[in-house]
């Protein structure tokens, strides 16, 4: 009952790369009606992805009013329901924050979003980004999740945002996640709740019995030296976990010292845990002495077997670790089903 009615409620999406936020909600039973995005290579892969929907490649800036109420009334939509989207996050993350540029352009774009929100007026929005973003400040030390929230309010919604620890909503990933909802309507918000049961990485692996006749399934070749230290790495184990004679030295006032590494260098996962957040990095399967392949990646990020990524190696890895979890999506998809039903 609950997925029939859903079927009625049309998601307009911002920012869509691969389409990972709409897969969950297509899931869940949504219409996707259109996507965005400026990079041809997401635009590909949305297109193949969702036949069904309308895509607009280009920059969000140049999108106009009368250029959505034409895309709505060709396809006969009278109304988007809710607008999802995930605002470019390369200012908000921790891997970037010794050159966190606080006047960079794409902190902006947020306020896109708002624009293209005030012009379709949905009941809900959705808005993703990585979780650092709760501690982030601008150039005048404002803190960004006021910003985001006070621009929502002055726009008519009500909005509340929570962390999310991806590996109790069904992804086997330690990934951290902040979800704003907003909603016109008067309700209260909630988000879905947390499972105790962790996702492992051993459950999904096992899907893919068969990489041939799957795109996305390049194998990278590794130099011998490269391959004699992943032998030597054990599962959940890094770079620390190598033998003293195959970590990298340099010399430091004259001695020879060992060089510390991030815990992503030569990382390999385990079966028996969640894989710490996927990004575009090299990450070593847990059996086997090769890294990781793209679908191995998406599977692990909950995207079904047969999603194909377009682009070359380096775009896939990285529409792959742009992407919203389609399972933490679905969730949240769900969720507002039951809230928008039973305030
Ligand atoms: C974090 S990713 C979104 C991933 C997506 N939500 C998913 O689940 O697959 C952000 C996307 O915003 C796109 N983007 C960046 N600046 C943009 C702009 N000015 N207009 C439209 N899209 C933009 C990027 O190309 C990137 O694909």
């Amino acid at each position: 009952m609950l997925i029939w009615r859903c079927k009625m409620l049309n998601v307009a999406s911002f920012f869509s790369g691969a389409g990972g936020f709409d897969l969950g909600f297509k899931k869940a039973g949504y219409n996707i009606v259109f996507g965005n995005d400026n990079w041809e290579k997401a635009a590909k892969t949305f297109r193949r992805n969702f036949p069904e929907s309308y895509f607009i490649e280009g920059d969000i800036k140049d999108i106009t009013e009368e250029s959505l109420k034409k895309i709505l009334k060709e396809r006969g939509i009278k109304k988007i329901n809710i607008v999802i989207g995930g605002p470019p996050c390369q200012c908000f993350t921790r891997l970037n924050n010794n050159k966190l540029r606080k006047d960079d352009e794409r902190n902006q774009l947020f306020k896109e979003y708002v624009r293209v929100i005030k012009i379709l007026s949905p009941d809900f929005v959705v808005m993703e980004n990585v979780a650092d973003l709760l501690i982030r400040k601008d150039k005048k030390n404002r803190p960004f999740k006021e910003l985001i929230c006070g621009e929502f309010r002055k726009t008519g919604y009500n909005i509340s945002y929570k962390i999310f620890k991806t590996e109790k909503y069904g992804v086997p990933q330690k990934r951290r996640r902040i979800i704003f909802l907003a909603t016109k309507k008067n309700i209260d918000l909630s988000f879905p709740e947390e499972s105790k049961k962790i996702t492992k990485v051993g459950d999904f692996l096992k899907k893919i019995k068969n990489l041939k006749n799957l795109k996305n399934t390049e194998i990278i070749k590794n130099e011998p030296n490269v391959l004699t230290r992943i032998k030597l790495i054990p599962p959940g184990g890094y770079y620390e976990n190598l033998p003293e004679k195959f970590k990298t030295k340099k010399i430091r006032d004259g001695k020879l010292v060992t060089v510390k590494r991030y815990g992503s260098y030569y990382r390999r996962l385990s079966n028996s845990e969640p894989a710490p957040t996927i990004t575009n990095n090299y990450i070593i399967h847990p059996t086997k002495n090769r890294y990781l392949t793209n679908k191995e990646k998406a599977i692990l990020h909950t995207f079904p077997i047969n999603f194909v990524f377009c682009g070359k190696t380096g775009d896939v890895s990285q529409q792959i670790a742009n992407a919203v979890p389609p399972k933490l999506a679905e969730n949240i998809a769900k969720h507002i089903l039951k809230i928008n039903q039973h305030p």
